[in-house]
């Protein structure tokens, strides 16, 4: 075999830091039910991780019809998001058709299982879910320091992330009538279930971690509201049942047809696939200076992720409530969270201990807990201080009884 070749073949299964080989096993992955594997580590090396496409089929009327364009021109996209902001807005409501729109289709979700490199027999997996703007690099961002996944590996844990649908290396369908809240959560379910069944690599999980970020917490609580017996344990990271800081928060990222706004990376998307569009609306919506590294909010804006129209008209296809999930959860959030908390998870209450309570009220109340941390933005992952709540999360995780 050619050199460059062999090489090439090789390079997968190299630690990025030493450059010295990985386990002998490594290359033994099994990686059924993926399309297109390929085997990475995580920043740091701790984990060695499968990726690829899981195909899923489909079939929903969870969505609503919206009365909304497929294309929207840079005038209209504003005009929506700001309509929606304004006080006692019935735009939402407005634009709901009440006929159903049935999603009949296959998609390809974008995925990745990884494992501590030292072994890889797991029964438990965390499944990972990000929020806006986002992939699911927000689990293995740009620094050691920053990967939830090179920590969860540290301490011998498998976990899964995927590409929400409209995101990444997720299929992009119809930006209006198909990529909504209702279906996200859907998906998340199906997703779990085939863990559970053993059709990714041939693995059957017996216990699942939902783990949430943001919009990813939304989708990640409303599983365990609608389908309480998915997950074993919650744990909901930049969520609360305070929105008073939202608008702000989206205001600021300043939402732009993301065709026009960055072509070379998304020229095919109809319009009403939306990008936040400035790096210091980023900055304002999920970090607080001087707790992150300006490396960290670069790459999180240049490598910045899509919403749709639809996922933005139908947040109220979320739970509310989880009343029958009985399960331990853990709520963390940074406490200068603006989206969640306004700005400050500990005014004019603990918001965090207060959404436990009032959005969780039969969780499992021995292991149950709340974490907020210190001078920490939107973007807990993203901090400088983000060690101090990966700990805290594994912690939680250590203390389940299974
Ligand atoms: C999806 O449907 C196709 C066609 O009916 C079938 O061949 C395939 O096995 C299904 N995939 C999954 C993941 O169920
Ligand atoms: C909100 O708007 C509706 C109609 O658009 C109106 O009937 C209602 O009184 C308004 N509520 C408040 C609190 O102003
Ligand atoms: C995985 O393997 C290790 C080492 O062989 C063993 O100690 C551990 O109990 C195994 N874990 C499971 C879940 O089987
Ligand atoms: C999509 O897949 C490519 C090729 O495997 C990979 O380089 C890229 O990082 C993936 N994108 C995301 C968002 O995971
Ligand atoms: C949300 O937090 C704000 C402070 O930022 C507070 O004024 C408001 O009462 C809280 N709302 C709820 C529903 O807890
Ligand atoms: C961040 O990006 C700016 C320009 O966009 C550049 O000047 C700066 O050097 C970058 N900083 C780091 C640490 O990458
Ligand atoms: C925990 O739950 C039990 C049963 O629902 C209840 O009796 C008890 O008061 C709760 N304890 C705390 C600390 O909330
Ligand atoms: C982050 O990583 C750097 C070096 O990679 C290290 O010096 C620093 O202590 C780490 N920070 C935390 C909070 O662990």
């Amino acid at each position: 075999m050619h050199l460059s070749l062999l090489l090439m073949l090789a390079l997968p299964y190299l630690d990025k830091t030493s450059c010295s080989p990985l386990l002998e096993r490594a290359p033994d992955l099994d990686t059924s039910g993926f399309q297109l594997p390929t085997i990475s580590n995580s920043l740091g090396g701790s984990a060695i991780c499968v990726s690829g496409l899981v195909a899923l089929n489909v079939s929903t009327n969870v969505n609503t019809e919206l009365d909304l364009p497929m294309d929207v021109s840079q005038t209209q996209a504003v005009d929506l998001v700001l309509g929606l902001n304004t006080a006692n807005s019935t735009l939402a409501t407005s634009v709901s058709k009440n006929s159903p729109d049935v999603v009949d289709q296959t998609f390809n979700i974008g995925a990745q299982l990884c494992y501590p490199v030292s072994q890889q027999n797991q029964t438990t997996i965390q499944f990972l879910t990000h929020g806006i703007a986002f992939s699911k690099t927000y689990w293995d961002f740009a620094l050691p320091n920053n990967s939830y996944i090179e920590t969860a590996a540290k301490a011998g844990r498998a976990t899964f992330s995927y590409d929400r649908l409209g995101i990444g290396n997720s299929s992009h369908p119809d930006p209006v009538q198909v990529v909504q809240s209702g279906i996200q959560v859907v998906i998340a379910e199906q997703l779990v279930r085939l863990l559970r069944q053993g059709r990714l690599a041939h693995r059957k999980f017996s216990h699942v971690i939902g783990v949430g970020h943001s919009y990813g917490s939304l989708i990640t609580t409303s599983v365990a509201a609608s389908s309480p017996a998915t997950f074993d344990a919650v744990v909901a990271t930049g969520f609360s049942t305070n929105r008073t800081g939202g608008n702000q928060f989206t205001s600021a990222l300043n939402l732009q047809p993301a065709n026009l706004f960055a072509p070379r990376r998304f020229q095919n998307l109809p319009s009403s696939y939306l990008v936040p569009s400035t790096k210091y609306g980023i900055q304002y919506s999920f970090f607080r200076a001087p707790n992150f590294e300006q490396s960290v909010l670069n790459k999180s804006f240049d490598t910045v992720e899509t919403t749709t129209l639809g996922e933005t008209f139908t947040r109220s296809a979320f739970a509310t409530k989880a009343a029958n999930f009985a399960g331990p959860v853990l709520i963390a959030n940074g406490g200068r969270d603006l989206d969640f908390c306004d700005g400050d998870c500990s005014y004019p209450n603990d918001i965090s201990a207060a959404t436990l309570k009032t959005f969780f009220p039969n969780a499992n109340n021995r292991s149950s807990t709340s974490y907020n941390l210190p001078d920490s933005g939107h973007g807990m992952n993203l901090a400088m201080n983000a060690p101090l709540a990966f700990d805290k999360i594994q912690e939680f995780i250590s203390s389940l009884e299974f």
